[in-house]
């Protein structure tokens, strides 16, 4: 394999029972801190990504910005930021989505993305997929084409299918320490 993606899930930081008992909390400021680590999770996107004519990065708030700024300079496309409700001051579309405990909601300015514009989602990490469910909701609604998303760090499935909607799911390095829960 890639000599890199260990040295990216090394600079992983895993906190135990943080925000709460039970998880095993993926740590990604000290990829951040890591500059050969940070630039290599960047450049292994851009990599994928530069060929693929993809006009549209949507990171999602807060730790999808982290790595979809950089993604989108590097492979010129434009940066749309998927934010929690009431942030963006334009009009906007929302799209909630389910957590352990009620329900977030994901907003996007409309304008931002047209119809027939080939997009990637960028998050940190994917869990239940719940986040990056309501991303890919927001960029079809306005006619967008979702041609994958990317994540950093992601439970590959043992049996084979990393898609989530019916989408490519790209995953770098999987979570560490798994103890049943670990966002
Ligand atoms: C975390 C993580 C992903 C999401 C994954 O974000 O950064 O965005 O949860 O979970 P899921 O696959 O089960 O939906 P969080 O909402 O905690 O907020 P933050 O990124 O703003 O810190
Ligand atoms: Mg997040």
């Amino acid at each position: 394999g890639d000599p890199r993606l260990q040295a990216i899930s090394n600079a992983i930081r895993v906190v135990p029972h943080f925000p709460k008992q039970g998880i095993m909390f993926q740590d990604i400021t000290t990829l951040l801190l890591d500059h050969k680590a940070f630039k290599h999770t960047v450049d292994i996107f851009v990599d994928r990504y530069k060929g693929m004519d993809i006009s549209v990065v949507a990171g999602v708030e807060a730790r999808g910005f982290m790595f979809g700024t950089a993604i989108a300079l590097a492979i010129g496309a434009k940066f749309v930021p998927l934010r929690k409700p009431k942030k963006l001051p334009g009009e906007v579309i929302a799209e909630a989505y389910e957590l352990e405990y009620g329900s977030d909601c994901l907003e996007m300015h409309v304008g931002a993305v047209e119809a027939g514009e080939r997009a990637i989602v960028i998050d940190d990490l994917v869990a239940t997929g719940g986040t990056l469910s309501a991303a890919i909701r927001l960029l079809e609604r306005v006619g967008a084409q979702v041609v994958e998303c990317g994540c950093v760090i992601g439970l590959r499935e043992v049996k084979g299918q990393r898609r989530l909607n019916g989408k490519p799911l790209y995953i770098l390095v999987e979570p560490r320490e798994i103890d049943g829960c670990y966002y």
